[in-house]
């Protein structure tokens, strides 16, 4: 993502309401102190007792990667979002539950994944990503063949990759673009694989607002 090839931007608001002010002054203290460095990084140096290091891009309000990182407290979790009233509500949740685990990118998270080392993340999560439904915006979907590329560079072997959407042409855009890739492998045996949430499954705020045109469908992969 350097200046002299800009990558099309992915989200479509950075921001919208005005943001409370217990979560402003959260901005301006906890969240300095739960940013990545600048430049290349070890997440391991963030967390060094961490069991393991997850990733999520697009975290919303955050709601789903605080709730995983307080039921996995050994695990490092850093969550992108450039959407600063997300960021402001994710920041309010690990304050209110004290997650010492989370880290946060208020950015987009393709400037993040270049900078991490390769084979650093125990799994990924692209949950109920921006549509971008109209076919000449397709090529702003997070999904492409250069983030799987990246995913397969960053996910360890055995590494359990995560989407979920319930816009039908980007499920069928997802499994098409990820299991193009050699690295990845759908993990589904039956319809239900799909269908039904996973038993680890954390329902987000977004999946709640059924603004798709199917059912939540879930895709695991994993890392070949
Ligand atoms: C439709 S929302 C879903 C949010 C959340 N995952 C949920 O299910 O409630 C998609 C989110 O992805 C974020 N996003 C889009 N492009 C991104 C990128 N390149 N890096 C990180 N986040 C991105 C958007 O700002 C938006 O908040």
């Amino acid at each position: 993502m350097s200046d002299a090839h800009p990558v099309l931007r992915t989200f479509g608001r950075i921001k919208s309401r005005p943001i409370k002010p217990r979560q402003a002054a959260l901005l301006d203290t906890l969240l300095p102190t739960i940013r990545p460095p600048a430049g290349p990084f070890d997440p391991r140096a963030l967390m060094p007792e961490a069991a393991e290091v997850w990733l999520e891009i697009g975290f919303g309000g955050g709601e789903h990667m605080a709730a995983q990182a307080g039921l996995h407290p050994d695990t490092l979790i850093i969550g992108c979002e450039p959407f600063i009233n997300g960021v402001a509500s994710a920041v309010r949740h690990i304050d209110e539950a004290g997650l010492s685990n989370v880290r946060v990118h208020d950015g987009d998270a393709r400037e993040l994944m270049e900078r991490l080392p390769d084979g650093c993340l125990d799994r990924a999560f692209v949950l109920f990503p921006d549509p971008w439904p109209k076919t000449r915006h397709h090529k702003r979907r997070i999904i492409q063949t250069e983030t799987v590329a990246e995913f397969a560079r960053l996910l360890k072997s055995g590494a359990p990759l995560r989407f979920a959407s319930d816009v039908a042409h980007y499920v069928d855009w997802a499994l098409e673009h990820i299991t193009a890739s050699p690295a990845f492998r759908w993990t589904a045996e039956r319809a239900d694989d799909w269908r039904a949430p996973p038993a680890d499954h954390i329902t987000t705020r977004y999946e709640e607002k059924r603004l798709g045109d199917c059912a939540p469908v879930f895709l695991d992969f994993v890392r070949t």
